[in-house]
């Protein structure tokens, strides 16, 4: 697989030099492989946050932060997400090619023949306070289901990986319809299998018992297509946390728990829910230019969520395609002059000009405009990085499931740069003056 090498030359007295193997990969950037450093060296790499590090090889998907590229696949996310439906995206990401329609039909049929919960799944909710962030719900219940699917939790059985990946993309819109209902004090709506995954989400997140419930086609569609728009993104920091979790044997519930845990915070996840309190504290068009400046700010730990990423240094591709969906269920709404819509664009505007943000790349990402449709099809603010979760499930197994199957695979163990204390002898309390 290598066709060069990369020579290290160490200044330790002997100028060694050690040859590391360059590997290609189909596109992007090759990388340097350092397996065998540290036994040749007794050196280690030092790349803290991982900016230069790739963690594993992966045919799943591939980005290109600089042009604003994002293929699953080989697929362009534009393609998928105007052609495609969130159900076969996840067919994709997991089987690596576009299902026949047989092969379509079966996998909806699995998917939608494993939305249900245990019953006893519906107790565990009530443990939960009524305020509890719907977040904290996914993490414990999410954790929670390997203790009631005993039967896929064997991570050495192909079968049971099959079967609880199943089951987590087909339980997670259930799971996370519930933390809502129950955040209301509205009973639990059951899922319905003549609906398609989105009508599903939308009809146990809205329906009341006590009245029929016809969900809307353009806010069905917009729903798969923010799906599909979060559904895999490479080796960021949740899927990242769940291969880690996933490389000691950890079940796949518990490792997908643990993406959700990491997807939560404001620089991942988290952003989306933070975009909007952002634009309800500017409140108006006129502070637009007092929060520029405070981002701009080296002193004040205030940034403009929503805006820049670690990969892409270029438009995000899937923030070009949720500006476009924001502007037709505004429409299909009736609510095009929402006005945190006219404050979003206008932020967009003067962020885009301002040298600071040029000079620094810092484009919208997806999660700028995710919020503002979110909030007009009626979610609120707190369930925003719960769907994020929900859509991320899929990329989450089929990258574990990837890790698994990899006969690279080991236990993920990264080393430190020691600065600490020289070992040194315990002084007893006594002592210690
Ligand atoms: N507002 C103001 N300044 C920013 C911002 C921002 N949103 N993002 C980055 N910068 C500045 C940062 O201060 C730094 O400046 P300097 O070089 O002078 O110190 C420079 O740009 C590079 O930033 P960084 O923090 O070193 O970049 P990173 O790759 O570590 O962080 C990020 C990427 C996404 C965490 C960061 O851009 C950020 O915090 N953005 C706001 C939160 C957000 O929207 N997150 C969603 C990411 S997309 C969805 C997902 O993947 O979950």
């Amino acid at each position: 697989m290598s066709s060069s090498n990369a020579t290290i030359t160490v200044n330790d007295g002997n100028n060694r030099q050690v040859a590391m193997p360059v590997l290609p990969g189909t596109i992007g950037p090759s990388v340097v492989d350092v397996r065998k450093l540290y036994n040749e060296t007794g050196l280690f790499t030092y790349d803290p946050g991982f900016t230069s590090t790739a963690s594993c090889e992966s045919k799943i998907t591939y980005i290109d932060g600089d042009q604003g590229v994002l293929l699953h696949r080989g697929y362009p996310i534009e393609q998928l997400a105007e052609q495609s439906t969130f159900l076969e995206v996840c067919y994709l990401l997991m089987k690596g090619e576009l299902p026949s329609k047989a092969e379509f039909d079966k996998f909806q049929k699995d998917i939608t023949y494993h939305t249900m919960l245990h019953e006893q799944i519906s107790f565990f909710y009530r443990g939960f306070r009524r305020d509890a962030h719907p977040m904290a719900v996914m993490v414990g219940v999410v954790g929670a289901l390997s203790a009631f699917y005993h039967d896929s939790t064997n991570i050495d059985d192909p079968h049971q990986r099959m079967i609880a990946s199943y089951r987590l993309i087909a339980k997670m819109p259930t799971i996370a319809a519930w933390a809502y209902k129950y955040s209301v004090g509205q009973p639990f709506i059951y899922p319905q299998n003549h609906l398609s995954y989105a009508e599903n989400f939308l009809h146990m997140m809205f329906a009341v018992p006590c009245e029929a419930y016809k969900v809307n086609p353009v806010l069905a569609r917009a729903m798969d297509r923010i799906f599909i728009l979060h559904a895999d993104h490479e080796q960021n920091a949740s899927t990242s946390t769940v291969r880690l979790a996933g490389s000691s044997g950890a079940n796949p519930f518990a490792c997908i728990a643990a993406g959700i845990a990491c997807l939560w915070g404001p620089a991942h996840g988290g952003a989306n829910e933070a975009v909007l309190k952002m634009l309800e504290e500017i409140g108006s068009v006129e502070r637009v230019p007092e929060f520029i400046k405070r981002a701009k700010d080296k002193n004040d730990t205030f940034r403009l969520m929503g805006f820049g990423h670690r990969v892409y240094k270029n438009y995000d591709p899937r923030a070009k395609i949720m500006r476009q969906s924001c502007h037709e269920v505004l429409d299909a709404l009736g609510v095009r002059n929402e006005p945190l819509l006219k404050l979003a664009m206008e932020l967009e505007r003067i962020a885009l000009e301002d040298p600071y943000f040029v000079e620094k790349k810092l484009y919208p990402n997806v999660d700028f405009y995710s919020g503002i449709i979110l909030r007009a099809m009626g979610f609120p603010t707190s369930m925003f990085t719960v769907l994020f979760a929900l859509a991320r499930t899929v990329g989450w197994i089929a990258q574990w499931n990837e890790m698994i199957e990899d006969p690279a695979q080991k236990i993920g163990r990264p080393r430190q740069l020691y600065t600490g204390h020289d070992k040194r002898d315990y002084v007893p309390l006594a002592k210690r003056g």
